[in-house]
């Protein structure tokens, strides 16, 4: 039976993406990959779409672009283990295609799911597809590395890591968007001492 935890709401996804039949993708797919990491989270990363070596492995950000992924949270000063790793789709798109729309709409519960039981204080969105649920219409070009406030919380885009990983210019971009994120989590800290600051003022205001 479910208890409402955030870790129990995690593995309940897990469980459903890796029976899911909601799309097409799980047909030639060889595992779902339902994302990973600290159902505490001040982070949550959406990536696009399992590769190959996450739809064998079952797990987000493994190949290439996750080891510099990894790294980029290093650079940060943040271990991989503290934030929350997943993608729009959780099936591997045949060949690596873009997800399809209705793929994305088919996915988008698994994921809503997973943001309101992390209720992380920034989500990263990593690429083109991640960047259009918060940000519909936008270029990555002009809008990386910026975070606006989004029901509660900072949305930063970012440009894809395997996009950055060998292309000069775009990694010191994506590694400069990236050490961005300590200030944007010093900033929550703040706003909620502030906050914490005026409910015991309002309270103290009502004791005399
Ligand atoms: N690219 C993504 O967008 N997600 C992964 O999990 C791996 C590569």
């Amino acid at each position: 039976m479910s208890d409402g935890s955030a870790e129990q709401v995690l593995a309940d996804v897990r469980e459903e993406v890796v029976g899911c039949t909601r799309c097409e993708l799980h047909r030639s797919a060889n595992n779902g990959v339902p994302g990973e990491g600290n159902p505490d989270a001040r982070i949550v990363i959406i990536g696009e779409a399992p590769g190959w070596h996450e739809d064998k492995q079952g797990k987000p950000f493994v190949g290439n672009s996750g080891k510099f992924l990894t790294e980029l949270l290093e650079t940060a000063g943040l271990k991989r283990d503290e934030v929350f790793i997943t993608n729009v789709v959780k099936h591997r798109p045949p060949g690596n295609r873009d997800p399809l729309p209705d793929e994305i709409m088919a996915c988008s519960v698994y994921l809503e799911r997973q943001i309101a039981a992390i209720d992380p204080d920034v989500i990263v969105t990593l690429g083109r597809f991640s960047m259009a649920k918060y940000f519909p219409g936008e270029k990555i070009s002009k809008i990386h590395g910026e975070a606006k406030e989004v029901g509660g919380r900072f949305v930063v885009p970012m440009y894809h890591p395997a996009a950055a990983l060998h292309n000069g210019a775009l990694r010191s971009t994506i590694e400069e968007d990236f050490q961005k994120l300590p200030r944007l989590l010093a900033e929550r800290d703040k706003q909620r001492s502030i906050d914490r600051e005026k409910t015991a003022q309002a309270s103290q205001g009502t004791l005399f």
